[in-house]
């Protein structure tokens, strides 16, 4: 349609996955593309909204007239995604951010020794977390990415984090999650209400999503 959706508004996105490292070398990540992160952007910037995009290392250009905040490790997601939260009218966080970094970030190149050895890891911030402790006004909005027990992770998520709504895929199955042009997904909403979507392109996601975000503002009397 010619009605563009999100007009006025701020959109704040996560893509792309984190890299904690080791040493200058050496790094702790995911398969994170950011196709369905730059997808959601995309779509956000057509609905007529200005885009924040906070994206992790991905092969991906730039969308264009797209804001586009380039970070490497989940704690300068996290301080990215903060200092733009309080101006953002949505936010979508799609990132696979890193759970746990290394303790130590060596300053030289580790020498192999004889044996084996050990990687000692501390949690990083939980940004999605943070924001929902946080958040006034702002539509808070979470994925999930499972192996197993798809649904009850993602309430689970929907409720711990205080989201409104988490879009969850099995990344296990075939043409959904990591790396793919395609997804699979289920949307959980606060009210309870579940949306079983087939496989669709990223593109095709991110636009039934944002359509999704529109009714849930226009419910919550914010367009
Ligand atoms: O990038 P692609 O190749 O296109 O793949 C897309 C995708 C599979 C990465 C995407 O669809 C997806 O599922 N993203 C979420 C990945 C993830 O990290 O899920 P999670 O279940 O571990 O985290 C749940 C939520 O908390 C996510 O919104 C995540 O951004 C957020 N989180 C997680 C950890 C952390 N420290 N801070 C967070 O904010």
């Amino acid at each position: 349609s010619s009605t563009r959706l999100l007009k006025g508004k701020t959109v704040l996105i996560t893509a792309g996955p984190t890299r904690e490292k080791i040493d200058p070398v050496r790094f702790i990540s995911n398969h994170s593309s950011g196709k369905m992160g730059y997808a959601i952007a995309e779509e956000a910037k057509r609905q007529g909204a200005h885009v924040v995009l906070v994206s992790g290392p991905v092969q991906l250009a730039s969308p264009h007239g797209i804001e586009v905040i380039k970070v490497e490790s989940a704690e300068e997601m996290y301080k990215a995604v903060l200092e733009h939260f309080d101006h953002a009218d949505v936010v979508i966080k799609t990132a696979a951010v890193a759970d746990y970094r290394p303790k130590t970030t060596y300053a030289h190149k580790v020498k192999k020794q004889e044996g084996d050895t050990m990687l000692e890891l501390e949690r990083t911030k939980d940004i999605l977390f943070e924001l929902g402790q946080r958040k006034t006004n702002q539509l808070l909005i979470g994925f999930a990415a499972e192996t197993n027990n798809v649904a009850d992770y993602a309430r689970k998520k929907l409720e711990k984090k205080n989201a409104d709504m988490i879009v969850a895929n099995n990344v296990k199955t075939e043409g959904a999650g990591f790396g793919t042009d395609t997804n699979i997904v289920t949307l959980y909403k606060r009210d309870g209400t579940v949306l079983e979507w087939p496989i669709m392109s990223k593109s095709a996601v991110a636009e039934k999503i944002i359509e999704e975000v529109t009714s849930l503002l226009k419910e919550m009397g914010r367009n």
